[in-house]
């Protein structure tokens, strides 16, 4: 298939010195105006929350970048009774004036680039330059699904004599997303941009990590014009308020991103039949991977060096679609790793408000916590080649190298979701391959080799839902490649690819005897 030309956004150059300037005036600017309260945003209003929570800046845990209203039981009711009432007039409206809206959303995202980046750099510590490509992800996300349900808004005709057959596509009702923060303007942007696009109205709960920027989102989707009542924003506790809503009759759909132990909950929870509910609830979610880079004795180990120390360690490895295995054929083994070491000691570890941090914190201190047993674990069972010391005042965690880790044991199998980084000894390609597929995981994989026929073999043998060849393996860009696994990396289709919004929309054939 042929994609048909969606331009995505570009990201910020910083070589330009007025960039970097602008940046660093946006990040001090955030920067003075941390520690406001946010609250809950229901049917177009604010409503004021009984209990809160501190978002803290991961940077430097003990400054709170904002305080967060948690939305109760019964506002999480009211968040229902307004996108029910909501629905019927959204679902009415002509996809291209839905699609109006969203556009202006995206506009508005450009004109507020920097501030936002700032926003992300703040509340999840993401140095600023993946931050910035997260604001283009999250604009390419209300370009592209504005105008891919244009292209679904089309019915489509088949006549017979005498029968007129029409197919067309219908909203499914009230969508709860529930969002990550590792990607907290992206993702949940996508996930909420996709329901509204295809006619549903929306329930918001981000993560509690990065409720600031969910609040960013209901300023921009209101900003742009959306009726009151199609997006609420909920922040909560997930074990509380989101719980309650993946339990709610009312609910259509659920689109979740974040760890596999919530999205398996979350599915056997939406599979209940609860009462008064009169249909079955579709759930998409996008969970977790032990992504595998190989590295075959033909690659070109400049560009794999480079590739791989980009994908383990960008955003301090807590991307879904990082690297965390890196499967290296025994010819090359030494040397991958005596380059590896190096250029991994290379990167600045710090403030990811400092515009030279190439590596910043972790979330919090759980994760850093639960990180720093998984390097306990490795200087058990492998040899630990690298080790960089992380400053103390925040929750950082230096890039870790774990070599000779074998291919079954936990740091090869568990999902770390830090900068922690696993190498694997094949002795040649076809193992290597065995190797890279022996996870219950399925999300991105990478190849470096100039070999053909085992470029080949990894097309059709590499099991991932994203697969790179001779690139890094993070970065995935709106309707280019569309992302998602399959496997325990998730259920659902592709985030920012053609069948996306099906998920978000019942089919309906109409038969006419004519
Ligand atoms: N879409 C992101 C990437 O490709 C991960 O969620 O890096």
């Amino acid at each position: 298939i042929e994609f048909d030309g969606f331009a995505n956004a570009p990201d910020l150059d910083y070589a330009e010195l007025a960039n970097r300037e602008n940046a660093a005036r946006a990040i001090d600017q955030v920067g003075n105006n941390l520690g406001q309260t946010y609250q809950p945003i229901i049917n177009g209003n604010t409503v004021t929350a009984e209990n809160f929570v501190d978002s803290l800046n991961p940077s430097k845990s003990e400054q709170v970048v904002g305080k967060i209203g948690l939305a109760s039981i019964e506002q999480a009711d009211q968040a229902i009774a307004a996108a029910k009432q909501a629905f019927p007039a959204w679902k009415k409206m002509s996809a291209t004036d839905r699609g109006e809206i969203l556009r202006r959303a995206a506009d508005l995202m450009e004109q507020q680039r920097a501030e936002l980046s700032a926003w992300i750099v703040w509340e999840v510590g993401k140095p600023v330059r993946e931050a910035d490509a997260e604001v283009s992800e999250a604009i390419d996300f209300c370009r592209y699904y504005a105008k891919e349900m244009e292209r679904l808004a089309q019915p489509q005709y088949r006549h017979v004599p005498g029968e007129d057959n029409t197919y067309i596509y219908q909203p499914r009702g009230i969508a709860l997303v529930i969002s990550p923060w590792n990607f907290p303007l992206a993702i949940a942007m996508g996930m909420s941009v996709a329901a509204i696009a295809a006619g549903n109205t929306v329930i918001l709960k981000p993560a509690e990590q990065a409720s600031v920027i969910g609040a960013k989102i209901a300023e921009v989707l209101i900003a742009a014009g959306l009726p009151a009542g199609v997006f609420n924003y909920l922040p909560g506790k997930g074990s509380q308020v989101g719980a309650h809503l993946v339990k709610h009759p009312d609910v259509h759909l659920i689109a979740f991103t974040g760890s596999q132990e919530v999205g398996c909950n979350i599915y056997a929870e939406a599979a209940i039949l609860r009462t008064g509910q009169k249909h079955l609830k579709r759930v998409i979610a996008e969970m977790g991977g032990k992504n595998g880079m190989i590295i075959d004795e033909s690659s070109d180990l400049d560009q794999a060096v480079v590739g791989v120390v980009k994908s383990a360690f960008g955003y301090a490895g807590q991307k879904c679609s990082a690297c965390s295995r890196a499967i290296v054929v025994a010819s090359i083994y030494d040397p991958f790793i005596a380059r590896l070491v190096e250029a991994t000691r290379s990167l600045v570890v710090g403030d990811a408000t400092a515009p030279d941090t190439k590596v910043g914190p972790v979330i919090d201190g759980s994760a850093q916590a639960k990180i720093r047993s998984y390097i306990a674990k490795g200087h058990e069972t492998g040899k630990v080649a690298l080790e960089m010391p992380a400053p103390e005042h925040g929750f950082y965690v230096g890039p870790t190298i774990v070599t000779d880790v074998a291919p079954d044991g936990v740091l090869a199998q568990e999902e770390i979701f830090g900068p922690v980084l696993a190498v694997i000894k094949a002795e040649n390609f076809d193992q290597a391959l065995a190797i890279a597929n022996n996870t219950p995981y399925a999300l991105t994989g990478g190849l470096y080799s100039r070999t053909p026929s085992h470029i080949k073999r990894a097309y059709q043998e590499f099991e991932v839902g994203n697969l790179y060849i001779n690139r890094s393996i993070t970065g995935a860009l709106v309707d280019r490649h569309p992302f998602g696994g399959f496997k325990l990396s998730g259920v659902g289709s592709k985030a920012g690819g053609p069948d996306y919004l099906l998920q978000f929309l019942e089919p309906r054939a109409i038969t006419e005897n004519t």
